[in-house]
């Protein structure tokens, strides 16, 4: 995680590093932190917490220099603390750096190649400054081309030398970094979405190449330090930096967002009543006669949706189908062959863990698929075939709309993998499509006739210090992400269990007033989770059921409801998720939480 930004130019770097800073800041928030030629030295301002606040320092210090680098932090090794926040110099002040990742062989540098060398910080990056310090010999390049053959893991470094005031240089490996050249500088940048208001185009930094930026001109030089050519490409208008149109916060604008969000993912998929997903190399022979496994493989919120896929791609297609943890994935050792379609979902395409497991699926010879919201992320250009989700830009850490999307592209793939099975007829595909186009509107209805109710119900849950969420099938592959977004911008600890479990160990929790979210929206087994909310109602629990209109009357003698419209069995995750996004939002809202910036999270993850 962490955000970089550099910039060289002929006015002042500093408004332009604060910006950038800000858009950055959805990668990290723990501290933040600006360096930028003065006269002959290199000066730093620093702070922990906030970009306020490194603002707040800049008004009163007035720094001016053209040539700057600025970072956003996520704190990996060592706390956040002004020691700790980047950028860290070396001890003569020639070099000064910022860094995104994680340098993996911090602990053995210091005791080999940085003996006897003092920290000013616990950082593994203050490691990779005092290694340019030491190699240095007058050529910058050939000391980077040096200092990243020692260094193991994943960087973006962006450097500043002392004798070199005019020029910005950079490097990657196994992290994201574009630069920019604009017509009196340029830049370099964790995100290319930042640099939009600048530039049309971009250079992405791939692993160990190098760059070097003045006021006239770009060059690029390859691990080696040869110079190398490389092509810009065109910066994708759908990462443009949004603002909150004046809503509170972004996560309300982003919920609001969803049924647009599905609606324009949805769309390129349908052709004449069916499924047509364009560019995918999915044919019917492949599917009929080769593919005999799907594993779907992602963190967080985008596992949630791999979990609702799976159960969809087993039960519609027949396919053998698991979801998997990217994080746990990419250390076994899968039974997976080049009969596997393997899928990676991801909203960002730069997950560490995602591109990890997608690196070893391919090893395996696996065919791989990714679902992604960044164009030209990482995971897209590993991937053999990529689906856009059409989210746009997604900035509160919660992700909401991102999800919606990632599940409509589940349910189109599941539609075509079971046609391609031969498991569904033209006219149940013709229905299922029908539905999936119905699905922004019916998102919409959801939103309007359970806000003013998810705020009310907000009042109560504000104050409890557990949350449970039941379901069974999809209904518990939903209250897997309802509980993960109640406990990620609330803090009240929530837990999500299939509602057949609870009798297993969870039931003990319940007590008098401990409020339980039944997710009931499956007419098939209603009676199995009505019995699992029986059990926890005898034991007092304080009762909020999710269920569609058709089932409603099951739920009457509950006082607290929320009713989402009817749609097909399989679509309805997208439905019920959403007032408990609401629910969330107002209850994280009620408590004062920092909604779109949760504590100890960021949006990106680019470290294991
Ligand atoms: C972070 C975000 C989550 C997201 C997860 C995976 O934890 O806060 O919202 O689901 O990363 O991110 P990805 O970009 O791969 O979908």
């Amino acid at each position: 995680m962490c955000g970089i930004i550099g910039r060289v130019g002929s006015d002042n770097a500093v408004p332009y590093l604060l910006k950038g800073l800000e858009c950055l800041e959805y990668r990290g928030y723990d501290s933040a932190g600006i360096a930028l030629f003065s006269a002959e030295t290199i000066e730093s301002y620093k702070t922990v917490g906030r970009l306020s606040g490194l603002r707040e320092i800049t008004e009163r210090a007035t720094p001016v220099g053209c040539v700057g680098i600025g970072h956003t932090r996520w704190a990996t090794h060592g706390g956040p603390s002004v020691e700790n926040a980047h950028p860290h110099f070396s001890h003569s002040k020639r070099f000064a750096l910022v860094h995104n990742g994680i340098i993996e062989n911090s602990n053995e540098l210091a005791e080999s190649e940085l003996k006897g060398i003092e920290y000013n910080s616990e950082t593994d990056t203050e490691k990779a400054v005092h290694l340019l310090e030491k190699y240095y010999n007058g050529n910058v390049v050939e000391t980077i081309s040096k200092v990243i053959s020692l260094l193991k893991g994943s960087y973006a470094l962006g450097i500043l030398c002392k004798d070199h005031p005019d020029t910005l240089f950079c490097t990657a490996m196994s992290s994201p970094l574009v630069a920019a050249k604009t017509a009196d500088g340029g830049f370099i940048c964790s995100d290319a979405g930042a640099l939009s208001a600048y530039a049309d185009g971009y250079y992405p930094i791939k692993n160990g190449e190098i760059c070097v930026l003045t006021k006239k001109s770009i060059e690029f030089y390859d691990q080696f330090g040869s110079s190398i050519e490389k092509k810009a490409v065109s910066i994708d208008v759908g990462t443009l930096t949004s603002d909150k149109q004046g809503y509170d916060h972004y996560m309300m604008l982003e919920m609001l967002q969803q049924p647009d969000a599905v609606r324009d993912t949805v769309i390129p998929m349908i052709k004449n009543n069916g499924i047509n997903i364009e560019n995918i190399d999915l044919t019917d022979d492949y599917i009929k006669n080769e593919l005999h496994e799907v594993v779907i493989v992602a963190c967080g919120s985008a596992y949630h949706a791999g979990v609702v896929g799976k159960q969809l791609i087993g039960s519609l297609a027949n396919i053998r189908a698991q979801a998997e943890i990217a994080s746990e994935f990419r250390y076994t050792e899968p039974l997976i062959d080049k009969h596997t379609l393997a899928i990676f979902i991801s909203q960002s395409g730069e997950t560490a863990d995602t591109l990890a497991a997608l690196r070893l699926a391919k090893q395996k010879g696996a065919k791989i698929l990714s679902v992604v919201n960044v164009c030209g992320s990482a995971i897209a250009n590993e991937s053999d075939n990529v689906i856009y989700t059409k989210a746009g830009r997604e900035v509160a850490v919660a992700t909401t709309k991102a999800y919606s999307a990632q599940l409509a592209v589940l349910y189109a793939l599941a539609i075509r993998l079971a046609r391609g099975k031969g498991t569904m007829c033209a006219e149940t595909e013709k229905r299922m499509t029908y539905e999936l186009a119905a699905l922004p509107q019916k998102i919409q209805q959801t939103i309007d006739r359970n806000i003013e109710k998810a705020e009310i119900y907000a009042q109560r849950f504000s104050k409890a210090t557990d949350i449970y969420f039941i379901g069974r099938r999809l209904d518990y592959a939903a209250s897997l992400e309802a509980s993960l977004k109640m406990k990620e911008i609330s803090y009240i600890h929530s837990e999500a269990y299939a509602a057949g479990e609870m009798k297993h160990g969870t039931l003990s929790l319940i007590e008098t007033g401990v409020p339980v979210i039944a997710l009931a929206s499956d007419g098939e087994i209603f009676g199995k989770t009505y019995s699992n909310i029986c059990e926890v109602m005898a034991r007092g629990a304080d009762m909020l059921v999710v269920t569609t209109e058709k089932n409603k009357h099951l739920v009457s003698e509950f006082k607290n409801t929320f009713i989402v419209p009817d749609t097909l069995p399989e679509f309805t995750v997208s439905l019920q998720i959403v007032p408990l996004q609401l629910l969330s939002y107002y209850t994280a809202k009620k408590k004062g939480c920092d909604i779109d910036k949760p504590k100890n999270l960021a949006k990106s993850v680019t470290v294991e």
